[in-house]
């Protein structure tokens, strides 16, 4: 596992997108695993940026993202398809046929599962996937006691996860209480692995997930397996991964 430290948010989002810039740089077709959260957004923009500069072209890129919660359509304002399209796929040359995103408001679990994780086989696994991290040590929104087996499967969501995506809605009672997710071992299989993280309360967890044993209680510590995985983090996240 490598770690790249960076000084604050800022350094973070660009040594990040960095990395997923050189990616589609050396495959203009690459399949990226894309994630959504607040750690994202600086690492999108500054790619946005260079997008804006000239110097990254999105129309062939492929993008599977890891989760979407369950019962909002792609249009509501607080789905992960909402947040992609407002953040990234709407501001660069994204071909809409080639972004792929579970379909939350369609009820058909099985269904929704079994064709995301067909798609994924289709393109032929996914080159670059980032992720975040929660503060309980979900990725994705595989949740702490899952199994590490699991490919693409609805999750119900923990009440400290809840608690920390409230922000993001009106109020608490408005988050929805499901999602489906990619699983750990979708996550697994992807050639390389980017985990982004940012700010103090990223640090106990952080700990926990690399310095700690690999176990479901902490589904980011499987990460310490994956053969090509990074770790780019400020100051604050990695202050106690000495
Ligand atoms: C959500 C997402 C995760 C993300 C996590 C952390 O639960 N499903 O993919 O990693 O939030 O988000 P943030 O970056 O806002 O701390």
């Amino acid at each position: 596992m490598k770690i790249i430290r960076a000084r604050d948010y800022r350094d973070m989002s660009r040594k990040a997108a960095n990395i997923v810039s050189a990616q589609i740089i050396m495959k203009p077709n690459a399949v990226l695993g894309l994630a959504t959260g607040g750690t994202m957004e600086g690492i999108y923009d500054q790619l946005v940026e260079w997008y804006g500069k000239g110097d990254l072209d999105f129309s062939e890129v492929t993008t599977v993202n890891l989760d979407e919660y369950r019962d909002l359509a792609g249009d509501h304002p607080q789905s992960y398809m909402t947040y992609m399209r407002v953040h990234l796929f709407d501001r660069v040359n994204m071909d809409p046929a080639r972004i792929h995103i579970p379909d939350g408001a369609d009820p058909d679990e099985a269904k929704v599962c079994r064709e995301y994780e067909e798609s994924i086989r289709r393109l032929g696994g996914i080159d670059l996937q980032l992720l975040g991290i929660g503060t309980d040590g979900h990725i994705g929104f595989n949740e702490p006691g899952g199994a590490f087996e699991m490919e693409t499967h609805s999750v119900e969501l923990t009440d400290s996860t809840i608690d920390a995506n409230a922000r993001f809605f009106a109020c608490r009672d408005d988050v929805p209480r499901r999602a489906y997710t990619m699983g750990i071992k979708s996550i697994m299989q992807a050639h390389k692995v980017l985990l982004a993280a940012s700010g103090k309360n990223k640090a106990e967890i952080l700990r926990r997930a690399f310095l700690g044993p690999v176990t479901p209680e902490v589904p980011a510590s499987i990460l310490q397996m994956h053969p090509d995985m990074t770790l780019v983090g400020d100051e604050e996240a990695l202050s106690l991964l000495e």
